[in-house]
């Protein structure tokens, strides 16, 4: 599959679970709902910093927004640390704008360029280290 297409299903799997904890009164649900969601996000981000981005690193034109990326990850492992210990509504609400403004900028700006640099079948290729080392990860976990 293609790498793009790849990520993309992993975005709508969370952005999904961002949406339906918003939308539950239950407690233990909403508890449920956000473990799935920061292991969803973690294991997505892990992969992106091992394996995505680093395909990358040497074009320079793609240097400041993987930067910006990178600095996005960064923040969410201090906001998740948060949200984890506190109910406070807004600041999920918070956490789930930040991701979903992630979402859009690799989907609006980083993707795009990724289309023009690589065939189909070297996206392809990429996609499946990215589904190996997702299935590797699910093993160990
Ligand atoms: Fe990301
Ligand atoms: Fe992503």
């Amino acid at each position: 599959m293609d790498a793009l297409d790849y990520l993309k299903i992993d975005h709508n799997r969370v952005k999904n679970l961002l949406r339906s904890y918003s939308g539950m009164q239950d407690q233990l649900k909403k508890k449920q709902t956000l473990k799935e969601l920061l292991a969803e996000l973690s294991n997505h981000t892990e992969i992106e910093e091992t394996l995505f981005y680093p395909h990358f690193d040497d074009r320079v034109e793609m240097k400041a927004i993987l930067e910006h990326l990178h600095q996005d990850h960064a923040d969410f492992e201090v906001l998740a640390g948060k949200v984890q210990f506190n109910t406070d509504d807004s600041l999920f609400d918070e956490f789930a704008s930040e991701i979903e403004r992630h979402v859009l900028r690799e989907e609006m700006e980083l993707f795009p360029l990724i289309r023009r640099m690589m065939k189909r079948s070297e996206r392809e290729v990429l996609g499946r280290h990215l589904q190996c080392q997702k299935t590797g990860n699910l093993r160990t976990a």
